[in-house]
């Protein structure tokens, strides 16, 4: 049986209305992104088979705002109710309303927008790579600190620049590619975990005030409000610093001489 069968036939059975549902618990079971209670918003939702798992996964305590220029056919008693924005992505009022449904910080942002297929291979995959920083800009827009990214894009010359601007903002970026999708598919989804909102990089080298002590001994700076670690330093003293890691709350930093 091939792989399209396989897929089609589950999700005819389960009640689900794509086969690519199978894609998001794949994701969601490489990159744990629909934990309970989060806020997702699926973007290209419609028919909604993704809809239908990150509704089941986020439970009662979480949200979905599914998103797509097509009307989705809303799900029938989904817990928790999903929210529904009808617009195109690379229309700002669309993204206007989105803002306005979400009404404050997501935990993720989903992407399985596709583009029109011509057939023609590097103009699908431009158009697919301009669909996904898209998703970008909307993730950058609404996740807050720790937040996930998950974005199908189709594989091409563009990918790798679009994966370095993606790990700007993120912990780290991989490329996954689920089983459910087609063999021949050149589809793959980029994920990028855990948004960095911090106002420094690894590798950025600057004067700080250490101002704390914090509860391992480290010395604790601020930038803009961040707060960095800095081991062997102590309140009051004026250091430069070279910064060794970034988490999503926190970082550290060595001294340089
Ligand atoms: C592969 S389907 C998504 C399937 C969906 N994840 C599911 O499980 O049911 C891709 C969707 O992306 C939507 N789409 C493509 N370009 C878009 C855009 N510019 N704005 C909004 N939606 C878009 C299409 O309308 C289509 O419904």
């Amino acid at each position: 049986m091939s792989g399209k069968d396989e897929y089609y036939n589950k999700a005819k059975q389960q009640g689900y209305r794509a086969r690519s549902a199978y894609k998001l618990q794949q994701l969601d079971e490489t990159a744990g992104l629909l934990g309970e209670g989060r806020t997702a918003v699926d973007l290209g939702a419609a028919p909604g088979g993704w809809l239908q798992v990150a509704a089941e996964r986020v439970g009662e305590r979480g949200r979905v705002v599914g998103v797509d220029r097509q009307s989705v056919e809303p799900l029938a008693d989904p817990a928790p109710p999903v929210e529904y924005v009808r617009g195109d992505i690379t229309d700002a009022d669309t993204v206007r309303q989105i803002r306005e449904t979400v009404d404050g910080e997501a935990d993720v942002v989903l992407s399985d927008m596709a583009p029109n297929m011509t057939g023609e291979y590097d103009l699908d995959h431009a158009r697919s790579v301009h669909l996904a920083r898209q998703a970008l800009s909307v993730a950058e827009e609404l996740l807050g600190p720790g937040g996930d990214l998950a974005v199908k894009v189709f594989d091409g010359r563009d990918l790798e620049a679009l994966q370095a601007d993606m790990e700007e903002g993120f912990d780290y970026v991989r490329q996954v590619r689920p089983e459910a999708s087609r063999d021949a598919s050149s589809e793959l989804y980029l994920v990028a975990k855990h948004r960095l909102t911090a106002p420094v990089r690894t590798g950025d080298r600057l004067t700080v005030e250490v101002v704390d002590e914090g509860e391992d001994g480290d010395g604790v700076a601020k930038v803009e409000g961040f707060t960095l670690f800095v081991p062997g330093v102590d309140p009051g003293e004026t250091v430069e610093v070279a910064v060794t890691e970034i988490k999503p709350r926190y970082g550290f930093a060595e001294c340089v001489d």
